[in-house]
């Protein structure tokens, strides 16, 4: 779709896997980071208008200022399926292709909620610390006492693919599940879902034992989770965050958490993330990840892959020449395919 001559310039803002990367070099140059940077926005502005394309991170925001000076960027590859690191408006208003890393990762992602929602009831990381810290000379029959699952109600908010699979994974542990999404899923995925149930927001914060969050972070969905929401859910309950940071007010959760309000909590996500709410910090009942649920050998190669073939088909390589597979804004690319047919 691309006709320009010149090689593509793709610029990668983080290290990921280099043989992977390297796929990119026979038709592009590549400029890659050596290490982690959390670029100043004017150093991202000016990374981002040396560049055709550009694979990024989360910790990269992308919004019209960042744009402004890149007059020859094409297509930001988004390294996560959450795309709330780009102003999509103002990228599509400069005519910027967005693509994102869509479903490579919804089964890791799953397996991370329940190992979270696990580690949560089970208490799992407070009793490590205790352990690593020598207190565990002998230990009460009646200490580190935690919360059953089976026969219990399994909330899912947010019932995309990702949900979905969380909620195929119910049915081991013997867990009635329950779901709220703005549309209901129809009758034959909410069965392969382990009969999964809809219900109103209302219901779902009422009902769940366990309330998995895997909805993204919209202006209408930041802080869905807040002191009212934790109000209504049971005292005995368990929330548990894989989707993002913002959607919970983490100043609410944790003050519900220290008062016995709600049990324990699993989280991979914070508001304002790598900086952690300093409650947080000092409650023994959550359970704390760094935004890793995605985080297998397999899964972060498939999701640097899909980014490169994102590139690579945008401009016109590969099986998926001039169709990138994963794009965001496709109202984008048939602009540009209007105004320069393949
Ligand atoms: C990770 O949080 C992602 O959106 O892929």
């Amino acid at each position: 779709m691309d006709e320009r001559p010149e090689r593509p310039r793709v610029w990668v803002s983080r290290p990921t896997f280099a043989d992977v990367i390297a796929r990119l070099e026979p038709h592009c140059d590549v400029v890659a980071e050596p290490a982690e940077v959390k670029f100043a926005p004017a150093e991202l502005a000016a990374k981002l208008a040396a560049c055709d394309a550009a694979i990024v991170g989360l910790k990269e925001r992308i919004g019209a200022a960042e744009v402004a000076g890149a007059r020859r960027l094409r297509i930001v590859a988004n390294l996560a399926v959450g795309y709330d690191n780009l102003d999509v408006p103002a990228l599509s208003a400069a005519g910027i292709v967005v693509t994102n890393t869509a479903d490579v990762l919804n089964e890791s992602v799953a397996d991370f909620a329940w190992a979270l929602l696990l580690g949560a009831a089970r208490r799992m990381t407070a009793a490590e610390r205790w352990l690593r810290a020598g207190h565990w000379h002998a230990t009460e029959f009646t200490a580190w006492l935690g919360l059953d699952l089976r026969e219990r109600t399994l909330g899912i908010f947010g019932m995309g693919r990702i949900g979905q699979a969380i909620a195929r994974r119910a049915g081991g542990f013997g867990l009635r599940v329950i779901y709220h999404n703005r549309r209901r899923l129809p009758p034959e995925l909410e069965r392969t879902c382990c009969d999964a149930i809809w219900v109103t927001r209302e219901a779902l914060l009422a009902e769940a034992d366990f309330l998995v969050l895997a909805l993204p972070l919209t202006p209408q969905t930041r802080h869905a989770i807040g002191a009212a929401e934790l109000s209504r859910m049971k005292p005995s309950a368990v929330l548990v965050n894989v989707a993002r940071g913002g959607i919970v007010d983490d100043a609410a959760l944790a003050a519900a958490l220290a008062d016995g309000r709600l049990a324990a909590a699993g989280l991979d996500v914070f508001e304002g993330e790598p900086n952690l709410h300093p409650a947080l910090l000092a409650l023994d009942n959550v359970v704390l990840c760094p935004h890793i649920a995605s985080a297998t050998h397999g899964t972060r190669r498939a999701m640097t892959a899909l980014a490169v073939t994102n590139v690579l088909a945008f401009f016109g390589h590969g099986e998926h020449a001039g169709r990138p597979p994963n794009v965001v804004n496709p109202e984008v690319l048939a602009r540009l395919r209007a105004a320069k047919p393949a």
